[in-house]
């Protein structure tokens, strides 16, 4: 039977991806029915979303023909699931609130069925304590939300708040509606045959980015990885048709497509969250963790204190998150490390395989501008050798590995 949704569009730049979401739902087969709020009418006429979903769009409240056609009871309750994409720091604040004053906010609070919220606002707006409290409470309300994406805002900030891609939202609605995920979720990238899936069923988890380790609380000790590559591998998972948690250090980078994303800043917050993330059939772990942390991060800000001799930072060596991996209880049954290196690659490679207890290394020459660059010159050491692989963008690296995981994987057992 075909699934049907109610697509809740509130105001905000990011209700032009609506139109997209609508084209990708519908291509799913999922039947959509939108209502837009008068601040999102400025960004969407209800004209292009008539002609996309092909049904009548809603929007007054008191519109007297609607109310007679089809009551807002019933508008709300015909859906399988109601999304609410974007959700604005306000809408959220009105369903937090149960506050009904218009159509869109009185057919959320009649609606017996599950809801999805789809926040998109300022990064400023996104981490108030109004907006963060809301969500806590519409997440105990049972609400699911997602969480939005990192990256560059429309307003011209850099942060949290942006409206995740419409494929990604595409891909949660299919899942609250226990749709099967296509092996390549509409990403229109070629890389994998639709019905290619050789990791379905498997859980992989991927590290990625750098790990900011607080000196005092506006300094930080960090390095320059972008976590394009980690990033890229977690997308290939995915799409490779692999349950995927990307533990992600801060990074300016959006969520790919189907994956489950953990954001940590610290080294050993990302340790707590890559073992709260086990079991998994495969790791491979690309973040580029700082080393050392300062001994005791300052509660208060480092002043200069006139004598001219600077503050002493004395440092402590963060866990090795790869190393206690490779002897956890819960080790995944592959274990792939990244090691970065300007010179001896390969051989400084092969003793790292041995030292932290992985099964591979990936190992590239960062002597050019791999980091934050586009492409990447990598040799993939094992116990039974090194295969060099050919200077290649991060996306088709991150392919063939998961093609190489996935041929390891699929000679395992369950
Ligand atoms: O020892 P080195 O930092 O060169 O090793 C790199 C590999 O080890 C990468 O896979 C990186 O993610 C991992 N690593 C880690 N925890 C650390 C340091 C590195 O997981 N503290």
């Amino acid at each position: 039977m075909t699934k049907r949704i109610l697509l809740i569009i509130s105001g905000g730049i990011a209700a032009y991806k609506s139109l997209e979401l609508v084209r990708l739902l519908r291509k799913r087969g999922i039947a959509v029915r939108a209502v837009l709020t008068e601040s999102a009418e400025k960004f969407v006429t209800p004209l292009s979303l008539g002609v996309l979903t092909e049904d009548h769009v809603y929007g007054d409240m008191f519109d007297l023909k609607e109310e007679r056609e089809i009551g807002h009871i019933q508008l709300s309750r015909q859906a399988d699931l109601v999304v609410v994409a974007p959700a604005t720091a306000n809408m959220l604040a009105k369903m937090a609130g149960g506050i009904a004053d218009n159509l869109a906010t009185t057919l959320l609070l009649a609606t017996d069925k599950p809801v999805l919220a789809v926040p998109a606002m300022n990064i400023r707006m996104w981490h108030h304590a109004a907006t963060q409290r809301n969500i806590a409470q519409l997440k105990a309300d049972g609400i699911h939300v997602m969480e939005p994406d990192s990256g560059e805002m429309a307003c011209g900030e850099f942060g949290k708040g942006r409206l995740p891609e419409p494929q990604a939202i595409a891909a949660e609605v299919a899942r609250l509606l226990a749709l099967p995920l296509p092996a390549d979720p509409l990403a229109g990238q070629p890389d994998f045959e639709t019905a290619d899936t050789p990791l379905a069923g498997r859980h992989v988890l991927v590290t990625a980015g750098p790990t900011h380790e607080p000196i005092d609380p506006v300094r930080y000790i960090a390095n320059r990885s972008s976590g394009k590559q980690g990033f890229a591998i977690a997308a290939a998972a995915a799409r490779a048709g692999a349950r995927v948690t990307l533990v992600a250090g801060p990074v300016h980078l959006p969520t790919p497509t189907g994956v489950n994303r953990v954001d940590v800043e610290t080294a050993r917050e990302m340790l707590g969250a890559v073992e709260a993330a086990l079991p998994a059939d495969a790791a491979i772990m690309v973040a580029a963790v700082a080393d050392w942390r300062t001994a005791d991060a300052a509660d208060q800000k480092l002043k200069k204190d006139g004598s001219g001799k600077p503050a002493p930072l004395p440092l402590v060596e963060n866990p090795d998150i790869l190393a206690t991996l490779g002897k956890h209880a819960k080790r995944p049954a592959l274990l792939v490390g990244f090691a970065a290196e300007t010179q001896k690659v390969a051989e400084h490679a092969q003793a790292k395989l041995a030292r932290k207890g992985a099964d591979w290394i990936v190992a590239n020459d960062v002597s050019g501008d791999v980091m934050g660059g586009d492409s990447n010159s990598v040799h993939i050491v094992s116990r039974d050798g090194v295969e060099s692989w050919e200077n290649l963008p991060k996306d088709a690296v991150a392919t063939r590995l998961i093609e190489k995981v996935a041929h390891v994987l699929s000679a395992r057992p369950d």
